[in-house]
């Protein structure tokens, strides 16, 4: 059984004994719901860390929508079975008082890359990321942290503040796992129905599209106007965006000598979901 810790002062006694024995710490922090995404962080970590703490921490602070927080898929029993095949060497997983206990009073915002896209759809959302994130490598005295690319503009705001802070941690960027459809593992696919799931792979399927398209000389607008119609046209409710941006500031771009990224984010069953590919 991997222990499951709940306090500041017991992950800090742990990490602190780990260094004091030369191992290296790498954090994945999750909130939890894991699947096979989760599992391929906590297996890279495994591979190149001495210790591993698997974090799950619903963090109240980065929803801005109150109904989304207290529908958010909670199976801590399974997330430690699932996380023992690894395996970690431990799981944090606190409560909301542990975190921010009674006069927490600190946000850490970041400008630029966090206010485009996902930080326009979900004021707040990422000041939130941005402070637990920090407050988890501060708790676990992690060497590297791992994050994955399905969710690109948080990647890009911690590794921005991580620079900017001079935290001293290295951030992986791990690929997005799929399911074998195209559909990004995302722990909100449970909620869709099974209509919905089926039309799920479409979002995946416009955006790749269009990304060919611009490679092969198609304008940038009109493929992304023909991949929001092919997502409406299969039954999607609501296309939120479908941009192409430069992949390190999220500002747009039209310059195919720098690196791109395709971001999108549509609604389906009353169900958010969010996917980006390379460019
Ligand atoms: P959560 O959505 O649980 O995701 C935890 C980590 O798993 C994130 O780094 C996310 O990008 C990665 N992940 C999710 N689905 C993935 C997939 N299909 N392939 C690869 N990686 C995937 O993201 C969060 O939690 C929170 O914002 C958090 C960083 C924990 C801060 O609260």
């Amino acid at each position: 059984m991997i222990p499951i810790l709940r306090t500041v002062a017991e992950v800090r006694a742990l990490a602190r004994g780990w260094k004091q024995a030369g191992d290296s710490i790498g954090v994945v922090p999750t909130m939890g719901a894991l699947h096979d995404g989760h599992l391929s962080l906590a297996r890279r970590a495994r591979a190149e860390c001495g210790r591993v703490i698997t974090t799950i921490f619903v963090n109240p602070k980065q929803f801005n929508n109150p109904e989304d927080l207290k529908k958010y898929p909670r199976s801590e029993e399974a997330d430690a079975a699932l996380l023992g095949t690894v395996p970690v060497d431990a799981i944090f997983a606190p409560e909301p008082e542990e975190v921010y206990p009674e006069g927490f009073i600190t946000t850490v915002s970041v400008g630029g890359v966090a206010e485009p896209l996902e930080g326009r759809m979900r004021p707040g959302h990422f000041d939130g990321v941005a402070t637990v994130v920090t407050k988890l490598f501060g708790m676990t005295l992690a060497d590297r942290g791992y994050f994955g690319q399905k969710d690109w503009q948080q990647l890009q705001v911690v590794l921005r503040l991580t620079r900017d802070l001079n935290l001293p941690i290295e951030i992986v960027g791990c690929e997005t796992i799929r399911e074998g459809d195209g559909l990004a593992m995302s722990s909100r696919n449970v909620r869709l129905t099974a209509a919905g799931r089926r039309k799920a792979p479409v979002l995946y399927a416009a955006i790749t599209a269009a990304a060919d398209d611009i490679r092969a000389g198609q304008s940038d607008r009109m493929a992304i106007r023909e991949a929001a119609e092919a997502m409406r046209h299969a039954g999607f409710d609501r296309v939120e965006y479908i941009e192409l941006r430069d992949a390190a500031t999220l500002m747009p771009s039209d310059d195919p000598a720098r690196p791109r990224r395709m971001l999108a984010a549509a609604w389906l069953d009353g169900v958010r979901l969010i996917d980006n590919i390379p460019v």
